[in-house]
């Protein structure tokens, strides 16, 4: 059997339709095939490598670690200098109090995680979250997710969750002094980008405030620079209690994190002891890589360019199939009429066999709930000419 043979026979399959591309060899914004073939990387692994595939400075900082130690001991028992150093890095670029720091090791068990506390640190079960949000697929992330499609296969859920209308200022008169928390995204990313109003997060956060909930902000996608700034929440002028980080947060290494202040972290190590408890959560390489990453994104200022490349996009993404193209940051969704067009469009982008030189395809698909929309969250770094190269393409398989 050959290697997309085997994929199919023994990798579980999540879709019918897998891309199955084999990639051989990744670096900065380009991936590479078995094929000799090269594409611009307009997805990033989702928002994951926003400082590029195989940062340099990535790459030492695993090296090193490597030559240490890899797993030694379950989360939060030894002093771990590359969990310690990346939480002191991260404290130190949040606003306080969110100044604890829990590792995990995905983005859905930072959730889950974010999930307890507030439950433990309110004492209420009431859950609410938003349409059209997506925060993982273990069974808390799953019951808190904005789609009855992907919800209903899996009941029963967790009890006590209404879903709310997202940037409704009507709907926020559900939070009331029985919920336990509000869990939003800070843009919907899979809702294809989907930024609220300041005004409705301004609000959400006082109707929080003045219920005792806790606001839970998932940034796992907005987090990093994507957005323009280092986290979403910096554009609305709010702080959440607790803010749920992973993706980008590892460096290309899996790696989540919820954060809360001290104060409310506190209660997950007392009544019960161990109250979450995780083997791997925290793993040092893991922590090395994405403080590289971090430090890198920082010192070599990746945002500072970033509306300037959000512009170059959408001034090129004119065509007359595209109804409307939304961005935040350099985040955006191009919108079609049905699913069915920009599935055309996206074949087109990764198979594009006939451009011949440096570049011979892009790679990119679409969101979980918005289907007509083409996604589009490369890795900050992208230089002007890898844009124009991949709008080309882009505007080729719209034609
Ligand atoms: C906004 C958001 N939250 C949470 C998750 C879950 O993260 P993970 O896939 O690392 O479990 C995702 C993953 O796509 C996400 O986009």
């Amino acid at each position: 059997m050959n290697q997309r043979e085997l994929f199919l026979q023994h990798i579980a399959q999540t879709s019918p339709a897998p891309l199955a591309l084999e990639i051989v060899k990744a670096e900065g914004c380009l991936l590479y095939d078995k094929e000799g073939r090269t594409y611009v990387d307009l997805i990033g692994g989702i928002s994951v490598a926003n400082t590029g595939h195989r940062h340099p400075k990535v790459l030492e900082s695993i090296k090193n670690q490597l030559d240490a130690y890899l797993h030694v001991m379950v989360y939060g028992e030894f002093i771990e200098t590359p969990q310690v150093q990346y939480a002191s890095l991260l404290a130190e670029n949040l606003p306080a109090p969110l100044h604890s720091v829990y590792f995990t090791n995905s983005g859905t068990e930072a959730i889950e995680g974010a999930m307890k506390l507030a439950k433990r640190i309110s004492n209420r079960s009431k859950i609410i979250s938003f349409k059209n949000s997506y925060h993982g697929s273990t069974q808390g992330a799953l019951s808190i997710i904005g789609s009855e499609y992907w919800r209903n296969a899996f009941r029963p859920l967790l009890p006590g969750i209404s879903h709310l209308e997202y940037g409704s200022m009507e709907a926020l008169n559900s939070i009331d002094s029985q919920t336990c928390c509000v869990i939003a995204e800070t843009v919907q990313a899979e809702a294809g980008i989907l930024a609220p109003s300041n005004e409705w997060m301004q609000a959400l956060r006082k109707k929080c405030t003045g219920t005792g909930s806790l606001l839970i902000l998932d940034e796992v996608q907005t987090g990093f620079g994507r957005t323009g700034k280092l986290w979403g929440f910096e554009h609305f002028g709010i702080i959440p209690d607790i803010v749920v980080l992973g993706k980008a947060l590892g460096g290309g290494m899996p790696l989540g994190a919820f954060i809360a202040s001290r104060e409310i972290m506190g209660s997950l190590s007392e009544d019960p002891v161990l109250g979450h408890i995780t083997t791997f959560g925290g793993h040092p390489v893991c922590c090395a890589a994405g403080m590289a990453a971090l430090k890198a994104l920082l010192n070599e200022n990746l945002m500072d360019d970033l509306k300037r490349k959000e512009d170059l996009f959408r001034s090129l993404l004119i065509h007359p199939a595209i109804k409307t193209v939304r961005s935040f940051g350099l985040w955006l969704a191009v919108e079609f009429d049905t699913f069915e067009v920009n599935k055309k469009v996206i074949d087109h982008c990764i198979s594009s066999q006939n451009y011949r030189g440096d570049i011979n395809g892009v790679i990119t698909d679409w969101f979980l709930f918005a289907p007509n929309c083409l996604r589009i969250s490369p890795p900050l770094t992208i230089s002007d000419e890898q844009i124009k190269k991949a709008c080309e393409i882009i505007l080729k398989g719209c034609d």
